[in-house]
């Protein structure tokens, strides 16, 4: 059963798996598959199971995915702005609907933020994150610009994503921060040694994205999957052919604990998340009823301490082939 979670200490109260809502408009699969109907009836059948907390940004699409989620709200009537939380991003830079590198200036916090309102059809952003540090402007300045939302009621809560140890601390100290977006699941561990301690010790959530390892953790990718030209997967180093054989054999021992347990292994790979700490929620991406039916089966199961151990041990640092981003997006990371 799905619960409810915290983030941050500052009252934002969220349902303990989300749903990403990104690949409804880009990044997996070709074109032709993504279905705006199906898209809308997985958010749909999310709300209708408690899975509450949307994940959106003004950059998925662009701007398709903020107005996807509109039409899906609006569908389902004039409460259902109420019954879910809504996280949203600023922070690219858009030129003629491309991304052509990041802008946290507070005059495009401002623009994004209003641009996102009206998509989104709504007078409040619950949970408005900078999607990535950019290192042109103090984090202050855009926090800043930030909190002025909040004041002025546009935004209730903050958030920034791959943000790193120095920057969360200088944000934080400008206004409080709720949660922290970056990549995290058994294949990335990267948050482990140093921005994982700091968010507890200044009591801010973290919101694991890509949980499924952008698909791959759930056993359903393997040596014959091909990705088209468009798909973001046939650009990542650790989806490479030679470097997929590698990790396959990783994936092959989540499908064995998976049998043992009667769950699948995408479940297992998210319940490893829910149990690393009730300070994280993350939100598995699909565009299907199917897999958000299964994703939320998560909740339902216990790993003992001895297999959580095990599942460490197994991708611990140095297991995983290849990179999880080429080297241009890996630049815009804040390490
Ligand atoms: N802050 C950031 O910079 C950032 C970056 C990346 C993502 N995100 C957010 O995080 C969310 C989740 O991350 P993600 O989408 O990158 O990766 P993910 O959740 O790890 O994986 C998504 C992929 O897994 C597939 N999938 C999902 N459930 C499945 C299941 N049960 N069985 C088989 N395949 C399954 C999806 O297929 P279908 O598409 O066919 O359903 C999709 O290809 C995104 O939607 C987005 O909102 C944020």
């Amino acid at each position: 059963m799905l619960t409810t979670r915290k983030l941050g200490t500052q009252g934002l109260t969220v349902s303990s798996i989300g749903l990403g809502l990104m690949g409804m408009s880009q990044s997996y699969g070709s074109p032709e598959e993504r279905d705006d109907r199906e898209s809308i009836a997985t958010i749909h059948r999310a709300i209708e199971l408690g899975c509450t907390f949307l994940d959106t940004a003004e950059v998925y699409g662009p701007y398709k995915n903020e107005e996807l989620l509109a039409r899906a709200l609006r569908e389902l009537g004039p409460n259902a702005r109420d019954r879910v939380t809504i996280a949203t991003k600023f922070g690219f830079k858009l030129v003629d609907g491309k991304n052509v590198g990041v802008d946290s200036r507070p005059e495009n916090v401002r623009r994004a933020a209003e641009g996102s309102l009206r998509r989104l059809n709504t007078d409040h952003i619950d949970l408005f994150y900078q999607h990535r540090v950019d290192k042109t402007v103090p984090i202050e300045d855009t926090v800043g610009a930030m909190a002025d939302l909040v004041r002025e009621g546009k935004v209730r809560y903050l958030g920034l994503s791959e943000a790193g140890e120095q920057n969360i601390r200088r944000a934080h100290a400008v206004h409080p921060i709720s949660a922290l977006q970056s990549e995290y699941s058994l294949w990335e561990r990267n948050l482990e040694p140093r921005i994982i301690p700091t968010l507890r010790e200044l009591g801010i959530g973290l919101v694991p994205f890509s949980p499924l390892g952008k698909g791959f953790l759930t056993g359903k990718i393997d040596e014959q999957t091909k990705f088209d030209s468009t798909d973001f997967r046939s650009s990542i180093p650790r989806f490479s052919e030679e470097n997929r054989k590698k990790n396959l054999d990783l994936v092959q021992r989540v499908k064995q604990l998976a049998e043992k347990k009667e769950a699948t292994p995408a479940q297992i790979a998210l319940a490893w998340i829910l149990q690393k700490g009730d300070d994280f929620v993350p939100i598995p991406g699909t565009k299907r009823r199917k897999y958000l039916e299964e994703n939320l089966g998560a909740a339902d199961i216990t790993l003992t301490q001895e297999e959580m151990n095990t599942l460490d041990v197994n991708f611990s640092p140095g297991q995983v082939a290849g990179e999880r981003y080429p080297a241009p997006l890996q630049a815009m990371i804040d390490r």
